[in-house]
């Protein structure tokens, strides 16, 4: 991490650790998506990766927008950690509903983190009255809150039941 002197520096060094949670979630999401089993969770994953490649477009436009030098970059290792949660539920659970809710669960933490991420982000730009930047930020914020919302949906719809269920009809045998 290069010096922070001042909130600027702050808010660049930010977005620079914003860009690199996406650019590793970018290589995480079709991993995930292949390793669900439920349809929509599946699709959930691959619209979100949709969706995570214009987050970081968006991002390009607030370095712009912010004059931030090619040189100011980051590495989000809060995302790090959260990917390989992930990745070790990939690895040790079997595929089907036990191992949806878990990717579930780790997806959402992910989410949440970047809602925490961008929120900052967000209140920050507005105290400075970038507004462009506020804008744009504000809607990946928006992004991320409605793709936590779909897990949550996905997870009391149908995969926490159906890993319950398949739980109990092993025990029944
Ligand atoms: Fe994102
Ligand atoms: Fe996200």
């Amino acid at each position: 991490m290069s010096k922070i002197k001042n909130f600027e520096d702050l808010m660049h060094h930010q977005i620079a650790d914003l860009v690199s949670a996406e650019e590793q979630l970018t290589e995480a999401l079709p991993e995930m998506a292949k390793a669900a089993s439920h349809k929509e969770l599946k699709k959930a994953f691959q619209d979100h990766l949709k969706e995570t490649k214009e987050q970081l477009k968006r991002l390009g436009q607030v370095r712009q927008e912010l004059g931030m030098k090619s040189s100011e970059k980051a590495t989000c290792k809060a995302m790090k950690g959260l990917i390989a949660e992930g990745s070790e539920a990939i690895k040790e659970i079997e595929a089907g509903p036990v191992l949806d809710a878990a990717l579930i669960g780790a997806a959402q933490r992910v989410e949440h983190y970047e809602m925490a991420a961008y929120g900052t982000a967000v209140c920050h730009a507005e105290m400075c009255g970038l507004k462009k930047v506020v804008k744009l930020l504000q809607e990946t914020l928006n992004e991320e809150g409605n793709a936590n919302k779909l897990l949550t949906k996905i997870a009391e719809d149908s995969v926490n039941q159906a890993a319950i269920d398949e739980q109990m009809s092993a025990s029944q045998k």
